[in-house]
């Protein structure tokens, strides 16, 4: 069985990321995936230090839930980075865990998460795509330097707090989760 772990960056777990990430949750399970969602928020992830001590072993001195985190994404094949888009960036509970990503590197710079792949899934208020532009940038140059794959990314504009997303992109989400093997 493929395994995915799913970021899940927004503090609502009923709002509009959560919509889109549910969309692809499910059709990833019907096709026989087994599917994690570790709700960020909820759990205690302080930010990178920067004292680069988990190079050599892969292993932060900070001792708090981003051991998990790092547990989940390396027993899995897919990470579904999942946000809102907050000031045209991804959530502070992704970008926390995202800098913490730096103990997936060696020495050398070389990833332990080769091979593996990533998938992102935005919501935000903007009617213009613009306003995720510099996230998609960040998680592409960020997927380069993990030597991850990016599979796809479903970006649904136009979502108010209380409006839902657009239903041509629930379709997108259901397209790009029938299009993971
Ligand atoms: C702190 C904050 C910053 C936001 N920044 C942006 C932004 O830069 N661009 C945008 O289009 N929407 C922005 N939004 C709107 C949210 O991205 C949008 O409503 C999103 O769908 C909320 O996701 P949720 O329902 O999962 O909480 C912001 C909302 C908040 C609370």
């Amino acid at each position: 069985m493929k395994n995915a772990v799913v970021l899940f960056g927004s503090p609502r777990k009923r709002g509009n990321t959560a919509e889109l990430a549910r969309t692809v949750i499910g059709t990833l399970k019907e096709k026989g995936w087994g599917v994690r969602t570790l709700y960020l928020n909820d759990m205690h992830i302080r930010p990178c230090q920067g004292c680069y001590t988990c190079l050599p072993e892969g292993v932060c001195k900070i001792e708090d839930d981003m051991r998990d985190v790092r547990k989940y994404m390396m027993e899995s094949d897919l990470i579904i980075y999942a946000t809102p888009i907050y000031w045209f960036g991804p959530s502070g509970q992704l970008k926390l865990a995202m800098d913490r990503s730096i103990a997936f590197m060696d020495e050398n710079f070389a990833s332990r998460l080769k091979g593996k792949s990533a998938i992102t899934l935005t919501t935000f208020g903007d009617e213009n795509m613009d306003s995720c532009q510099p996230a998609i940038d960040m998680f592409k140059k960020t997927f380069e330097l993990l030597n991850i794959s990016y599979a796809g990314q479903v970006n649904a504009p136009g979502c108010q707090p209380e409006g839902g997303v657009g239903h041509q992109y629930i379709e997108k989400a259901k397209v790009l989760a029938d299009s993971i093997v």
